[in-house]
């Protein structure tokens, strides 16, 4: 594949927010599932191109917290779709030396998909090439408080003191533990929101919203948005004249 100079600087991280599916399958007067089912070839050709193109990390928010009060019978079609997912995407995640994880209050997920979650990963674990990392049931806001938790026992229990806690320590207790925070997020569809979507790793990340609605998603739109990337200067609070200095970015 050509590769062009834009993609030179490619994030290591990317972050999906997979939107616009309901309004694909309203414009064209079929039921929201339709639009979920057709959203699914968009994951597969954006998996494979992030693979070809060696992004280490893929995160794509698939189903929120607050998704769980959508109507019952589009929660459960959801659900069904992500079990025919990681029984059509094994062989492809494996042939592709690519690890699945998953970030989110899985507990909450029906038994069939979490019996589906914990074997793709499991059988995947070893691959080295990507992670694509699934947010389900996933909420920003939680995440934060159930990392505080953790911390608040590990201090009431006397295994570390208020003041060894610092940011690190805190990322460390988040569902993305162990991961590069985001470069980019992508969010399709237009909506200009993160949608409680990896609140405390995407604080430096860039942002790149695109009217393409998720299932129209292929990959001249990926590479668009990776190409946008290239050209954003990322100053992490620094001047522009610090970064063309011979110290830039030091330290972070
Ligand atoms: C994103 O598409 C998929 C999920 C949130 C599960 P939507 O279902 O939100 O599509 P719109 O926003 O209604 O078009
Ligand atoms: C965000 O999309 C969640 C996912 C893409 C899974 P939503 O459609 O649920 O977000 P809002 O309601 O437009 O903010
Ligand atoms: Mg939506």
């Amino acid at each position: 594949m050509a590769i062009s100079k834009d993609l030179a600087r490619l994030p290591k991280h990317v972050a999906i927010i997979m939107d616009g599916n309901g309004r694909w399958a309203k414009s064209r007067g079929l039921p929201r599932i339709m639009g979920h089912r057709e959203g699914v070839k968009a994951v597969r050709s954006v998996v494979r191109l992030a693979r070809e193109l060696g992004i280490q990390v893929l995160t794509l928010y698939a189903f929120s917290q607050e998704n769980w009060n959508r109507p019952r019978d589009e929660v459960s079609a959801l659900m069904d779709l992500l079990v025919d997912y990681l029984e059509s995407e094994l062989a492809e995640l494996l042939g592709n030396r690519i690890a699945l994880r998953t970030i989110g209050d899985t507990d909450r997920l029906p038994d069939k998909v979490k019996i589906r979650l914990m074997e793709t990963v499991s059988k995947t674990s070893v691959n080295k090439e990507m992670i694509l990392n699934l947010a389900l049931s996933y909420g920003g806001r939680s995440e934060i408080v159930r990392a505080a938790k953790i911390l608040a026992g590990r201090c009431l229990s006397g295994e570390i003191k208020l003041s060894d806690i610092d940011e690190r320590l805190f990322a460390g207790c988040l569902y993305t533990a162990g991961l590069p925070d985001p470069d980019l997020v992508i969010r399709t569809s237009g909506e200009e929101r993160l949608s409680n979507f990896l609140l405390f790793q995407a604080a430096y990340a860039e942002i790149y919203v695109t009217s393409t609605l998720w299932p129209d998603f292929a990959k001249d739109d990926f590479l668009a948005a990776l190409s946008e990337y290239g050209k954003r200067e990322r100053k992490f609070g620094l001047t522009a004249e610090q970064l063309a200095g011979p110290c830039t970015g030091k330290g972070l």
